[in-house]
């Protein structure tokens, strides 16, 4: 299992450029399924998901052409069509749950194993409810039997009005996948809007889809009967950038971030803002420059994209940078109300966070000291790395199999910008 080495204390400084996003390229790959001509999909990140998510493809009869340094894949119907998601690959990522819409959708039928992924929600796991019971109202049928979801349809899905009762990207994305080529009308209202969720709208209405946002969170979708052939270039990565842009603020770095539109992060933004990062916005770039003292936030919360809060996604990351804070913070994370893994990792380097229900409280000017810490999920392994970057001496970040789910090369890049970081077997 490989391990990274990094040693520290290091400051960022130079240029980076960003990734496509794998969050945004998940669900656009699922959606191939729906197409009976090719879709050649560019800017894709070189991560484990994507692989997996290819390799479920693969399974499922797609053929898959790279060029481009694996960055560009085409992805065409073969007459080879199977049904089942087989657990083996499903084990390993969430999102592998997004091909079930569109199986059903266009072939009537599937049999995908329940997915397995990153544990964010300590006992409560990560159901899969609002996927099930919104493609019910589509006119799915299903039955679970050891671990796998018979789905079928008699002929086409119907279009109809589903209300979510609690915004979720994945179920928001199953649906809308889901009615493309549905009978019908379908709204669906109570829906994720993060940025993701519309480069996959984008990329759909591109291929001939009718999709239409018609309120802040309702999306109104009429069945076509086919989507044509197309290539799409992914957006590049909101998580990502916002990770590096933390990196810079907790560095007292200086660094150019190339290939994302900061409009997309501007809670996060505004926050590095208040915590005294000096920060200057162009098309597709940002500049950033980190304060010599960083300043305590007394409440942060995430919340889903649209609302007042940060994204969970970068939740661990803000928590490294609150711990180097001149006084207290606080932390509620409100998405996955226990995804606070990372706070035991990052007290052994020396932060001292406090953790009550969904709120951590933590104690500011932390002297972190290298250490050996476990990673637990893929951005709880970057908060680790944030954190040995700023430590005192050699840290060694074990299990880098999550950050390499979804972070491309993040050694590479972060050697780049001025760290003392290596991959060791
Ligand atoms: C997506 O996961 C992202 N994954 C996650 O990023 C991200 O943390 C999450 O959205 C929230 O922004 C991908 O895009 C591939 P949800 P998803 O459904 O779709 C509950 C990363 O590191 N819920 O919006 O699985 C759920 O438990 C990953 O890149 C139900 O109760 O998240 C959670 O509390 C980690 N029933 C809340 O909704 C359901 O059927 C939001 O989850 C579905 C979700």
């Amino acid at each position: 299992m490989d391990k990274f080495l990094i040693s520290g204390p290091c400051k960022i400084k130079g240029q980076v450029s960003i990734s496509g996003s794998k969050n945004a390229a998940l669900p656009i790959l699922a959606s191939t399924l729906l197409f009976d001509k090719p879709v050649v999909i560019e800017n894709l990140p070189k991560v484990r998901d994507i692989d997996t998510m290819l390799n479920l493809l693969k399974s499922l009869g797609s053929k898959i052409q790279f060029f481009n340094n694996k960055k560009t894949v085409k992805i065409s119907k073969t007459k080879n069509q199977k049904y089942l998601s087989n657990y083996s690959i499903m084990k390993t990522m969430r999102a592998g749950i997004l091909v079930l819409g569109p199986m059903v959708s266009k072939y009537h039928k599937s049999i995908t194993s329940f997915p397995g992924g990153c544990i964010l929600n300590g006992n409560s796991g990560r159901p899969i409810n609002l996927h099930l019971n919104a493609l019910r109202k589509l006119g799915m049928k299903y039955e679970i039997k050891k671990g796998y979801i018979y789905a079928k349809s008699n002929g086409k899905l119907k279009g109809n009005n589903i209300k979510f009762p609690k915004i979720s990207v994945g179920a928001t994305e199953q649906l809308i996948m889901s009615a493309i080529l549905a009978n019908g009308r379908t709204i669906l209202k109570n829906c994720a809007i993060e940025p993701e969720i519309k480069d996959l709208t984008i990329f759909l209405k591109s291929a001939g889809a009718n999709i239409k946002w018609i309120g802040k969170r309702t999306c109104q979708i009429i069945g076509v009967k086919s989507l044509r052939e197309i290539n799409y270039s992914i957006m590049g990565d909101r998580i990502e950038t916002g990770t590096f842009c933390i990196a810079a603020t907790l560095t007292k770095g200086n660094l150019k971030i190339k290939g994302f539109d900061p409009k997309l992060i501007q809670i996060e933004l505004n926050l590095l803002k208040k915590v005294g990062a000096k920060i200057k916005m162009f098309e597709n770039e940002i500049h950033i420059k980190g304060p010599k003292k960083i300043k305590p936030i007394s409440y942060i919360s995430t919340k889903e994209y649209g609302g007042l809060g940060i994204a969970t996604d970068l939740q661990p990351q803000f928590m490294v940078l609150m711990c180097k804070a001149n006084g207290r913070s606080s932390i509620t994370e409100n998405i996955f109300k226990s995804r606070f893994i990372h706070a035991m990792e990052l007290q052994r380097l020396g932060a001292r966070i406090f953790l009550k229900n969904n709120k951590a409280i933590i104690e500011g000017n932390t002297n972190f000291v290298g250490a050996e810490v476990m990673s637990s999920d893929l951005r709880a392994s970057a908060a680790l790395v944030l954190a040995a970057i700023v430590s005192k001496g050699e840290s060694s970040v074990t299990r880098v199999y999550h950050i390499d789910r979804g972070h491309e090369q993040i050694e590479k890049k972060l050697r780049k910008v001025g760290v003392k970081i290596r991959r060791v077997s």
